[in-house]
């Protein structure tokens, strides 16, 4: 479904992916792991069109996006949750869907408003409440809703347990499970935190100074202390 063959980015003059190379089945759920400022985040940006490639290329189900805008990666069924989650703190939860559904111009977005209203109740509960005054892990929830506005086939999660309690932490793997199962929904998480990313994905990715370096099953990250410590500097 994605495949990005030595994609090269950063921030002006500074490069930060160095060659990253990576394929992605349909359905999957693949986590990408490392420690801070490895370039994780830098990576799902470059994937959504957030950042320009320097150099490489990125194709979905066939289409060569490399050079594609921001808002034709979304029409084409890309989403991202950025890091922090970034929602309007002064809006209402309702206002934030919406503007999500002005930026895509899709007609049914009032269907899609009710859909996020049954699969969320909590976000239903508070449509009216501003988003700032929800917990870190409702907001993170309001963060997903937004993006599944799209009706996206490819997810992309940056740290979505970061500051968020661990009873709500329990529940956004959950729904990431569900969204990936039930909507079929593919899903690139990026995530320091070991535990939630193993009760999430099977598979991951290990990142280390803008590159991907090691593949392997997310359990085997679970039972090697080694690793941990020196990809996840813990
Ligand atoms: N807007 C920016 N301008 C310049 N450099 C940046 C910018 N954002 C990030 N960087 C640099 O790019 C590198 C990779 O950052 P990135 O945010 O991708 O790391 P990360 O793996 O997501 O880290 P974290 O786990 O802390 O979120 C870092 O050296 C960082 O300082
Ligand atoms: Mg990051």
């Amino acid at each position: 479904m994605l495949e990005l063959d030595d994609v090269h980015a950063g921030y002006g003059r500074t490069a930060v992916l160095h060659g990253v190379t990576l394929t992605v089945g349909a359905g999957e759920r693949l986590g990408v792991l490392g420690r801070n400022g490895v370039g994780k985040s830098t990576l799902l940006r470059t994937i959504v069109g957030q950042l320009p490639l320097t150099a490489g290329r990125i194709v979905f189900d066939g289409r060569d996006l490399s050079r594609r805008p921001i808002h034709v990666r979304a029409r084409e069924g890309i989403a991202y949750v950025p890091q922090g989650r970034q929602i309007f703190p002064a809006l209402s939860v309702l206002d934030n869907l919406r503007v999500a559904a002005y930026a895509t111009r899709r007609a049914d977005w009032k269907a899609r408003l009710e859909d996020m209203w049954r699969e969320f109740p909590v976000l239903d509960r508070k449509r009216h409440d501003p988003g700032g005054s929800l917990s870190g892990g409702q907001q993170q929830i309001l963060a997903l809703a937004r993006a599944l506005m799209t009706q996206p086939r490819l997810l992309l999660l940056d740290e979505p347990s970061e500051g968020v309690q661990p009873s709500i932490v329990d529940e956004i793997a959950e729904i990431v499970r569900r969204l990936n199962e039930e909507r079929d929904i593919t899903v690139i998480l990026v995530e320091q935190n070991l535990d939630f990313a193993t009760r999430v994905v099977a598979h991951a990715h290990l990142m280390d100074k803008g590159q991907l370096v090691r593949d392997l099953p997310a359990a085997d990250v679970l039972s090697d202390r080694a690793l941990q410590h020196e990809y996840l500097g813990v």
